[in-house]
């Protein structure tokens, strides 16, 4: 089984989101997949909800549990933990003693990035992080490539000590899908598979985290 927690102290910089396209991927390809919702709000918990039935099913846990992990469904490879708003790497350290890897979204904004690094520099003194048993990557997330505040940001994420794994574009989709309980998998319009695209490093970088266990 692998297992990837999906985590940073900012609200609204896509963890759910992450969470629920990368959740969703998986099932798609065929994977028996779990995600765990550790935030109260429940978001990730009700988009698996609205996706029953649907091809690519996902399993929804209650990661607020402690027990979360005793009641997985038999049979799941792959399980997406979605991390609460506000958790620092002291809030977070149940699921970052056992996770495989660690996905740490970041918007292109000063505030954000400053805010990120806040909770990046006390996760880097974790020993599994701090040893490289715990790979951690950044994804750059709602980027506007046109942009000088989006380039300014991914050159500065370029000197940061974590690798920089993917570059998710802005797009609307993200929204919408995730309110229907679908991800940006499970369509084929052009416009939805350019976005596709920028998710191929992070797939990537996540099957290299699995095989290197
Ligand atoms: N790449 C993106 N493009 C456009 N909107 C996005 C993108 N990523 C996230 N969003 C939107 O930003 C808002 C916050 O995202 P969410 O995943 O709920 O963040 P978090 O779980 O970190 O609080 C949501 O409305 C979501 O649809
Ligand atoms: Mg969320």
């Amino acid at each position: 089984m692998f297992r990837v927690l999906i985590a940073c102290a900012k609200g609204g910089v896509g963890k759910t989101t992450i969470s629920t396209t990368l959740a969703g991927a998986w099932a798609l390809e065929g994977r028996a997949v779990a995600l765990a919702d550790a935030d109260p709000q429940g978001s990730a918990r009700i988009w698996c909800e609205r996706r029953a039935g649907f091809p690519g099913e996902v399993a929804a846990l209650d990661g607020t549990r402690r027990d979360w992990a005793r009641r997985l469904p038999e049979g799941v490879d792959r399980v997406v933990i979605d991390a609460p708003a506000g958790a620092m790497a002291r809030d977070l350290s149940r699921f970052l003693d056992e996770v495989d890897a660690l996905v740490v979204p970041v918007l292109p904004s000063v505030l954000d990035m400053e805010a990120t690094v806040r909770f990046l520099n006390p996760l880097a003194e974790h020993p599994r992080v701090a040893s490289g048993a715990l790979p951690v990557g950044l994804v750059a997330n709602r980027l506007r490539p046109w942009t000088q505040a989006s380039q300014q940001a991914l050159s500065q994420l370029g000197a940061w000590p974590c690798e920089l794994v993917a570059q998710l574009r802005e797009t609307q989709a993200y929204a919408l899908l995730a309110g229907l309980g679908r991800c940006l998998f499970d369509y084929q319009s052009q416009n939805v598979r350019e976005h596709q695209q920028d998710w191929v490093p992070l797939l990537r970088w996540l099957e290299r985290a699995r095989r290197r266990r």
